[in-house]
């Protein structure tokens, strides 16, 4: 009987959001949604009789619904970055014999807990998410309960003074960011506020679409990630490029995931050294 339960218990979560009743009608456009840039591209969620259109971005409106997150980007797009990331932050703490549980991880562009759920079950020591709209912390919340310590809402490219203060309390040695860089997301100024939250021989895992790794592309957020891979202050323990997802059309997605490990404190004002703006 204990062990039924604790089966039941451990299966509870994972399981409620593929096993949940409520299965979206999502209807794709009929073509041509590859013209459109990656933060204007839509769908139509058939609700209620009713056809709305929503933005791949609107995320309020889509983490309101339980389920349709991982409907739409995990299940029908096969996304399988937080898996790939958490992998290759793994592999890397093998290298240098560094136990997972020992990770204290700020989850940056959290969302619903995705990326949180896998850090979880890998077993790290503390883990925050943080967002910028309070419907990823509510949905993080309803879904996914046990996954963070706590999770902030703020704006990282102009912090709340107080929150900072919070945040520091928890001597991350760990940041997280998966999915969420760049195409009208999260800026340079964010990423790099919550870099400095990350204690200087701390670990850094993100992805990112693989386009930010071409030279000829001179957005702020792909010149800051350029700027840090070749920088002093990052060692770079893993880069590869793998499929992030597949896009409406059924074309595959690449991105890098990548995983380092700071090497020295980033200067404060290591964007206007290099003139990145958001
Ligand atoms: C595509 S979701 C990724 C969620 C999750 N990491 C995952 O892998 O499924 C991107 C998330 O980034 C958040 N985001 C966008 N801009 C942000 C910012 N400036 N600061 C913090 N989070 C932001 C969005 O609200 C959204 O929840």
């Amino acid at each position: 009987m204990q062990r039924i339960l604790s089966l039941l218990h451990k299966y509870t979560d994972a399981d409620k959001l593929f096993s949940m009743p409520n299965h979206y009608r999502i209807q794709f456009p009929p073509s041509d949604s590859e013209k459109l840039g990656q933060d204007e591209i839509y769908f139509t969620l058939i609700e209620n009789g009713e056809a709305k259109r929503l933005r791949f971005h609107d995320y309020d409106e889509i983490y309101k619904r339980p389920g349709l997150y991982e409907q739409l980007f995990y299940e029908r797009l096969g996304c399988n970055s937080p898996e790939k990331v958490a992998d290759l932050l793994q592999r890397a703490l093998n290298t240098v014999r560094e136990p997972v549980t020992e990770l204290r991880v700020i989850d940056l562009g959290a969302g619903n807990g995705m990326m949180g759920e896998v850090l979880k079950r890998e077993g790290v020591a503390r883990l925050v998410g943080a967002d910028i709209i309070p419907e990823a912390r509510d949905a993080a919340y309803r879904d996914r309960s046990t996954v963070y310590d706590d999770y902030y809402i703020d704006d990282f490219a102009n912090m709340d003074a107080n929150v900072l203060e919070e945040l520091r309390e928890w001597r991350f040695n760990c940041l997280t960011c998966v999915a969420a860089l760049g195409f009208g997301d999260i800026p340079p100024r964010a990423f790099f506020n919550a870099i400095k939250l990350v204690r200087t021989d701390g670990w850094l895992a993100f992805n990112i679409k693989e386009s930010f790794l071409d030279h000829t592309e001179q957005t702020g957020f792909s010149r800051l990630v350029r700027e840090l891979i070749f920088s002093k202050y990052l060692e770079v323990y893993h880069l590869e490029r793998y499929r992030h997802r597949l896009s409406m059309e059924g074309t595959q997605l690449f991105y890098y995931a990548l995983v380092g490990r700071m090497t020295a404190s980033i200067p404060e004002d290591f964007l206007e050294q290099y003139g990145i703006e958001d």
